[in-house]
């Protein structure tokens, strides 16, 4: 089910202050069907704003919402055909795992074609039948893979085991989208990790269309086949996870996907080369103008003769790789790092550095827009 949002806006007044909250601002955003789209951003960014706008939870101040062809702006949640899963698993706790996965089904009627006694058809709605039920909940524990665990209670099972639970729930509907808000964010590092994977092998073998929200861009890298940089409310980038690394459109994007985070310095292009303080580091063909230069931190050479020097402050060896912290007067931040081989030699004191060109990009001073 292809998802369309189109112009969506969400403002929050504020009675007290007047002041009011733009926390999505014209948002739009085509999610393919089937795919597994990671909604990623900093706290208070409009993430689950937008996906309870997309739910039905919250109506927006102004836009439209479609699967596939149908407007749902204006439907009540519980039409929507939706699953949505929170960081809090909110089970209930008195129920067992069985009788959790089964609820939403309790009241859930289905058209059913019946034929009536003068041969003509028509559309019945009842409840599903205790054994019907049943099978539903049995076929979907065993996708999440808690068969074992359908007579415990919540309070049994581990944070991962009672997130599964909640992604049952969510499923035994068998809705058009799932929606995901931080579904993993109780759970330890380890277990994350875990979780993420079956949340990735679900959704391929469901092949429902999903929408994950994390502030975790690793997370987010990770598990999606696309994903939505959000800020302030507004969509930076939607794309590929490693084109949207490589190829960010602006100095946010840039600095929000990479740990360690990219190098930002403050340069200039002069006479069409571009410059760190008095060094020359390539050619750009384009006007003078002030500058900021971001570099990977995997994206500098060690080289004798390179373009580009720096003091060292000291040196991390960890592992695969070293990493280099350096101070240069023009960096943005206090220092810079730099990543390479653990086989390199290292200097003492000052390093020469040569520039990737692909790990290199060059943005606009005041607004931070790329410039290519
Ligand atoms: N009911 C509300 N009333 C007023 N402002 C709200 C309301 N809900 C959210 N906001 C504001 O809207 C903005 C977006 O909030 P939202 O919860 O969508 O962020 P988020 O990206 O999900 O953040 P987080 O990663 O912290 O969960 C924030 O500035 C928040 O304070
Ligand atoms: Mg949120």
């Amino acid at each position: 089910m292809e998802i369309k949002i189109s112009h969506l806006t969400k403002i929050f007044p504020n009675k007290k202050t007047g002041e009011e909250v733009r926390a999505v601002d014209d948002l739009n955003i085509t999610i393919p069907s089937g795919k597994l789209i990671g909604l990623l951003g900093p706290s208070g960014c409009g993430k689950s704003t937008t996906l309870y706008m997309i739910s039905g939870l919250l109506s927006p101040t102004e836009g439209q919402i479609f699967f596939g062809e149908d407007d749902v702006t204006k439907l009540a949640p519980e039409k929507r055909g939706i699953g949505l899963v929170f960081q809090n698993y909110a089970l209930y706790p008195h129920m067992t795992v069985f009788q959790n996965i089964r609820f939403p089904l309790e009241n859930l009627k289905r058209a059913k074609e019946v034929e009536t006694e003068t041969g003509e058809k028509i559309t019945n709605y009842s409840k599903m039948s205790k054994a019907e039920m049943e099978e539903e909940v049995i076929k979907v524990a065993k996708l999440v893979q808690i068969e074992e665990l359908l007579d415990r209670k919540p309070s049994q099972l581990s944070g991962g085991q009672q997130q599964r639970v909640a992604i049952a729930r969510a499923l035994v509907k068998k809705p058009r989208v799932l929606l995901l808000d931080e579904p993993l964010s109780n759970l330890d590092a380890r277990l994350r990790l875990q979780t993420r994977e079956e949340i990735k092998r679900i959704q391929r073998e469901t092949g429902i269309t999903t929408i994950f929200v994390t502030h975790d861009q690793e997370e987010a890298m990770s598990i999606s086949d696309e994903i939505v940089v959000m800020n302030f409310g507004v969509s930076q980038q939607m794309d590929d996870p490693q084109k949207v690394y490589e190829d960010p459109t602006n100095m946010f994007v840039a600095r929000f996907l990479g740990t360690p985070p990219i190098n930002l310095f403050d340069g200039e292009i002069k006479n069409e080369k571009v410059y760190i303080g008095n060094e020359a580091l390539f050619t750009k063909k384009l006007p003078d103008q002030k500058i900021k230069i971001g570099v990977r931190p995997e994206g500098f050479i060690l080289n004798n003769l390179g373009v580009f020097s720096a003091d060292i402050d000291f040196v991390e060896r960890i592992g695969r790789d070293v990493s280099i912290i350096a101070k240069h007067e023009n960096c943005l931040n206090e220092s810079f790092r730099v990543i390479v081989d653990a086989d390199s030699a290292i200097p003492a004191k000052k390093v020469k550095l040569n520039l990737k060109p692909n790990k290199t990009f060059l943005f606009d001073y005041d607004t931070g827009e790329r410039i290519k």
